[in-house]
């Protein structure tokens, strides 16, 4: 088993070290120079649709938070997402100018596949981001786009996360072209930065020694906050989830706007509260909603390209010029921290208490 893991200590460890490469396998032959094209779907795929509807669990719901904003964004379509759980029992009004899009690593989650079929049998186009071919849900979908991660076998995802979310980035670039609500020079310089991806998502060996020394004391952490805004607030949601999953230390994902409306209450030093600040994306704003955590004495670590003197602890990803490679740049810090503190707690980081990679039971 350890030559699978190719020297890695996990599949998680080798799975966070991979996101680079398997982006690249993720984008091939969908962007060309200065085009988006997935020959899976048909172009007549938004013919009478003017809401787009998303529906996923766990991490795969996370990656389809954060393109709720690209669709609105770059498509200017309406879109929404659900909890595959929650949407199946409330009763949902569907109606048919909706594109339903599910979004999962294994195609197999039972309230996921339960969604979808739900979404299919009242009329409306369905569509699935998947990692598996042929899985169950590929087969109930209208439209499958495979994101080509490779199997992932650590339970907490992490290469299906990266893969879903540049499949989505590109398709809300692929919806803003055909509903020409893009100029070509943007489209252009997102496509650039798309092209840049692979490298914002390697593991670069400060950035590992860094999580690695801060893990020594976040170990010993009562409760964590993980906040951001914009497209970072799923990404904090993801941060935190990671933690819970393999720590099984308590921490919280929150927008970082909301925490004076109640959570601010808990902050003192012992509260370690892991911000996200982007420099491309509302940077004063979340700026200011950490120093008023800084100045009730939360233990604030910062992850940033830019520095911040308040910050007790600091994980300094490369700079960029756009929101989405501070994303993922961020995101192989979250990753790599969660897992150095589970290594240190000695948890079993592939296979966590309690948790299945497939959850095909309701
Ligand atoms: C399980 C896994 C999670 C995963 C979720 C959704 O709970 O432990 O890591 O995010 O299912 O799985 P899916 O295969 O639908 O993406």
């Amino acid at each position: 088993q350890y030559a699978q893991k190719e020297g890695y200590r996990f599949f998680m460890e080798k799975e966070i070290y991979e996101q680079s490469i398997v982006v690249s396998d993720c984008m091939l032959g969908r962007i060309k120079d200065s085009e988006i094209n997935f020959d899976e779907i048909d172009p007549s795929i938004l013919d009478g649709i003017n809401e787009i509807k998303i529906c996923a669990c766990g991490t795969s719901y996370h990656a389809g938070l954060t393109s709720s904003y690209l669709f609105e964004r770059l498509s200017k379509i309406k879109c929404s997402i659900e909890v595959a759980s929650e949407f199946r029992y409330k009763e949902p009004l569907l109606t048919t100018d909706t594109l339903f899009i599910v979004i999962s690593q294994s195609g197999e989650t039972a309230d996921t596949l339960e969604a979808l079929k739900m979404a299919k049998s009242a009329g409306l186009k369905t569509l699935v981001i998947c990692n598996v071919d042929n899985s169950s849900m590929t087969r109930v979908a209208d439209y499958t786009i495979l994101t080509r991660a490779g199997i992932e076998k650590g339970v907490a995802s992490t290469k299906a996360f990266s893969t879903q979310t540049v499949v989505l980035w590109m398709l809300s670039l692929y919806f803003a072209k055909q509903r020409n609500t893009i100029s070509s020079s943007k489209l252009q310089e997102e496509i650039n930065t798309l092209r840049e991806v692979p490298l914002a998502l390697k593991v670069y060996e400060n950035i590992h020694e860094k999580a690695k020394r801060l893990s020594k004391r976040y170990l010993h952490g009562h409760g964590f906050f993980f906040i951001g805004r914009d497209v970072f607030y799923p990404l904090a949601l993801e941060g935190a989830l990671k933690l819970k999953e393999i720590s099984y230390l308590h921490a919280e994902g929150y927008p970082a706007g909301e925490m004076k409306h109640g959570p601010i209450a808990l902050a003192d030093p012992e509260l370690f509260t892991i911000a996200l600040m982007p420099k491309n994306m509302l940077y004063d704003k979340i700026k200011s909603n950490v120093e008023e955590l800084s100045a009730r004495d939360s233990t604030i670590c910062a992850i940033s390209s830019q520095d911040f003197e308040l910050a007790d602890d600091f994980i300094k990803i490369n700079d960029a010029n756009h929101y989405m490679l501070e994303f993922f740049e961020m995101l192989i810090a979250l990753q790599l921290l969660s897992m150095e503190i589970s290594i240190r707690l000695k948890n079993d980081v592939d296979m966590p208490r309690n948790l299945a990679k497939s959850v095909t039971v309701e």
